[in-house]
């Protein structure tokens, strides 16, 4: 019998990540991906904690694939992922549907736990905490994304403990790859016709290995001619450092969008989110990257309703947003996370909440708007990542992530290549690609 799974993932670009490296190592026992869940004799569900009803989510989900299956062989079914950690054995107790949990830092395990299931037929919890042992074991596997933008993962978990996230729980502790690993990852991904690479972390620019820092990393990276663009995510304001914000002014291949996570424009509400930073360390922040390099612009996650948060606070957060003139952001509305400190604070009333999101994400996207027209008309350069559903147009993105669709041909996939920007509206630029013929000589 051939051996097929499918992957339904949520949350982050991390557990995207982790996606793909667990197809690659599956398919050392014989496994191959399936986009047809049909077809499949093993399902495996990679989850996502940070909000609400994320527990829910997933039995909603395998009540689903039950359903599916009902007059069929049962799949394989693997639970995977930060819900799988937070909550292990505690799935199989209800849901006895699921037959292994997995967590994150367990996915070196993954052949051997599948293997052991189906020789026993007995339920697996594998929940232990190992980033060591995971990333050298991936080392040995290479990654085959041949994607034109691809992640790579090169820290991971997170010893912050801001007191609304899950993350410290679900992934744990600061853990730095080793840099030549990294290096090689990027190389293979370059082999394999990748031209962009995005470094993941939860505090991604709190890498350090031996003397080794983000920094170091992108300009080794830089040096692999194939690589066309670098992008990181997601940092930390702390971990903001002078030698990163030089890399703005001197690398080539650096995206000038840094994505900055503040949560609140209040000193008070940062204080209670426990972030170590405060509203002034963040315009300084910004200000430096500036005088480094004028192109660079912002993007940021916000949480609205914090416990606490009061209508001068709100308002502080909307006067950073106008200060900063975000070029793109999240907001969500406070989650209580089960184990976190803030899930035992009183929350504010829902409508209250409910308005203010409303508010902050109006200003937001008006700002994204009219960043998005003022590029009408103009030429900006884009990576070109594939064609379009319909196949009649091709999709790629600004240095600034923005997505553009575009007139192109087949030849210009991985390459960067001169757009005009004819129409866009809040999240899209529409346009066509210049040729060089039509392109004035300055
Ligand atoms: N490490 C990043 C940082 O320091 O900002 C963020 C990681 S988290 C995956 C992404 C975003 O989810 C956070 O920036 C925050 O805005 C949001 N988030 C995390 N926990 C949340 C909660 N309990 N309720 C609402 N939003 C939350
Ligand atoms: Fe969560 Fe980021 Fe804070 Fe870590 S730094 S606890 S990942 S929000
Ligand atoms: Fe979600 Fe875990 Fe990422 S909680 S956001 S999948 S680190």
């Amino acid at each position: 019998m051939s051996k097929k799974i499918f992957i339904k993932t949520f949350g982050c670009q991390m557990n995207e990540y982790d996606t793909n490296r667990i197809f690659d190592t599956v398919k050392k026992i014989g496994f191959t991906k399936t986009e047809d869940i049909e077809e499949t004799n093993c399902y495996l569900l990679n989850t996502c904690h940070i909000r609400d009803r994320a527990k829910e989510k997933v039995y909603h989900e395998i009540g689903r694939v039950k359903k599916k299956f009902e007059s069929k062989i049962k799949p394989l079914v693997i639970v995977a992922g930060c819900v799988a950690q937070a909550e292990n054995e505690e799935m199989l107790k209800r849901e006895p549907y699921i037959d292994i949990v997995i967590g994150p830092q367990a996915y070196h395990k993954i052949n051997n736990k599948i293997e052991e299931y189906l020789n026993k037929q007995k339920k697996i919890d594998e929940t232990d905490f190992d980033a060591t042992l995971k990333f050298s074991y991936f080392n040995g596997i290479k990654n085959s994304s041949k994607k034109v933008s691809s992640f790579l993962t090169i820290q991971e978990g997170c010893d912050k403990f801001c007191h609304f996230c899950v993350v410290p729980y679900t992934r744990g502790p600061e853990y730095s790859r080793p840099f030549d690993e990294i290096i090689n990852e990027a190389k293979t991904l370059a082999k394999n016709g990748v031209k962009e690479i995005t470094l993941l972390g939860q505090n991604v620019n709190a890498y350090k290995y031996e003397d080794y820092k983000l920094s170091n990393l992108i300009l080794e990276i830089e040096k692999i001619p194939e690589i066309l663009r670098i992008r990181y995510t997601t940092s930390h304001p702390t971990d903001m450092t002078n030698d990163l914000i030089k890399v703005y002014g001197i690398s080539k291949k650096l995206m000038p969008l840094v994505h900055l996570p503040v949560q609140s424009g209040s000193d008070k509400i940062l204080k209670l989110m426990n972030r170590k930073h405060n509203v002034k360390d963040y315009i300084k922040i910004c200000e430096k990257l500036k005088e480094t390099n004028p192109a660079v612009k912002f993007s940021s996650d916000f949480i609205i309703g914090y416990p606490g948060e009061d209508q001068k606070d709100f308002e502080d957060t909307l006067e950073l947003i106008k200060e900063i003139k975000f070029s793109n952001s999240f907001s969500f509305i406070f989650s209580p996370r089960p184990g976190t400190t803030a899930s035992k604070l009183e929350l504010i009333d829902r409508k209250i909440t409910l308005e203010r999101l409303e508010i902050i994400q109006k200003q937001l996207f008006n700002e994204q708007i009219k960043i998005n027209k003022s590029l009408e008309n103009s030429i900006i350069n884009v990576l070109t990542e594939n064609k379009t559903d319909k196949g009649d147009k091709f999709f790629g993105r600004s240095e600034y992530m923005t997505s553009v669709i575009f007139n192109s041909n087949d030849e210009d996939v991985g390459k960067i290549v001169k757009v005009k920007i004819i129409k866009s509206n809040q999240n899209t630029l529409f346009g066509e690609k210049v040729n060089k013929s039509r392109l004035k000589v300055a």
